[in-house]
């Protein structure tokens, strides 16, 4: 149990990686405390929480908040006692179009909440954190590793999202506190196969042969699993990794190496 009776924040629970961070990290034996705007799925995943027996508060937060942040924080002191991981997760996709035809408000946007409200939520959490020697781990992309038409404007907020966890790292290293970062690139949940449905439909073909046809230029032949990469999000909080930080772990299965 790599994460037994620790208190773990999770920012950004919705139906894919959120949910499985805190199932995940409720599996390593840690409580958590969810962190999203949508009351009715932070329950759901509250409840499979508990059925894994362990305790999750959960706590309706806007991370572009700071007044919803502070409550977060607060919130989860009072109820845990505790605080030994964050998870930045919570994320925020600018328009998907060439950068000269984005709509600066659109980056703006999303670079409030992947790269400010990490920011701003960290900063909060760290005097709790440095009392336990704790963790942060942001949730970064693959899209750091490429450069395609129409992923300027993410590639802009992910790439400083890393800079920021890089920075926090040398800046709250002294208190003990270790900040890393995921690098997910595909993730096999069900927005994904909603995509390769679709795609599979416009070109009549079954939707495993474009699984496969993705698959054949990966390392491992697969799509990581969101437990997969919620996994080594645990690894990270854990004292396994307790020698590491400002480092970026690319959870891929091996679709790019860095
Ligand atoms: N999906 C992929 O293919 C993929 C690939 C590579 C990396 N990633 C990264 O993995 C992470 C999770 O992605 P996911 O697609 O699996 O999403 P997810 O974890 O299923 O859901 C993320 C949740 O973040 C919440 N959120 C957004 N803005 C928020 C805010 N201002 N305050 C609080 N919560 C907020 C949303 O819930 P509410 O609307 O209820 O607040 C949303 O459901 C992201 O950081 C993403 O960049 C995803």
């Amino acid at each position: 149990m790599l994460l037994q009776d620790k208190v773990v924040i999770i920012s950004g629970i919705g139906p894919g990686l959120g949910r499985s961070l805190a199932l995940r990290c409720a599996a390593a034996g840690a409580d958590v405390v969810l962190a999203a705007r949508t009351p009715s799925r932070l329950e759901e995943v509250a409840e499979e929480v508990a059925a894994l027996g362990r305790r999750a508060v959960a706590v309706r937060t806007d991370i572009t908040d700071e007044a919803s942040c502070r409550r977060l924080i607060d919130t989860a002191l009072a109820e845990c006692g505790r605080l030994d991981g964050l998870v930045n997760n919570a994320f925020s996709i600018p328009p998907l179009a060439d950068l000269a035809d984005t709509d600066p408000d659109g980056i703006r946007a999303s670079i409030e909440t992947n790269v400010l409200a990490a920011l701003r939520l960290t900063t909060l959490a760290a005097p709790a954190l440095a009392e336990h020697g704790g963790s942060v781990v942001m949730v970064n992309s693959t899209v750091l590793r490429h450069s395609r038409r129409t992923f300027g404007a993410y590639k802009m907020s992910k790439a400083a999202l890393l800079a920021l966890a890089q920075s926090l790292a040398t800046e709250l290293g002294p208190s003990g506190v270790r900040v890393n970062t995921i690098a997910p690139g595909y993730i096999w949940a069900d927005n994904l196969k909603f995509y390769f449905k679709h795609l599979a439909k416009e070109r009549g073909v079954p939707t495993r042969q474009v699984y496969e046809e993705t698959a054949a230029d990966i390392d491992l032949r697969r799509l990581p699993e969101p437990d997969e990469i919620a996994d080594t999000a645990v690894f990270l909080l854990s004292p396994l990794a307790r020698a590491v930080t400002g480092q970026c772990l690319d959870v891929n299965c091996g679709e790019f190496h860095h």
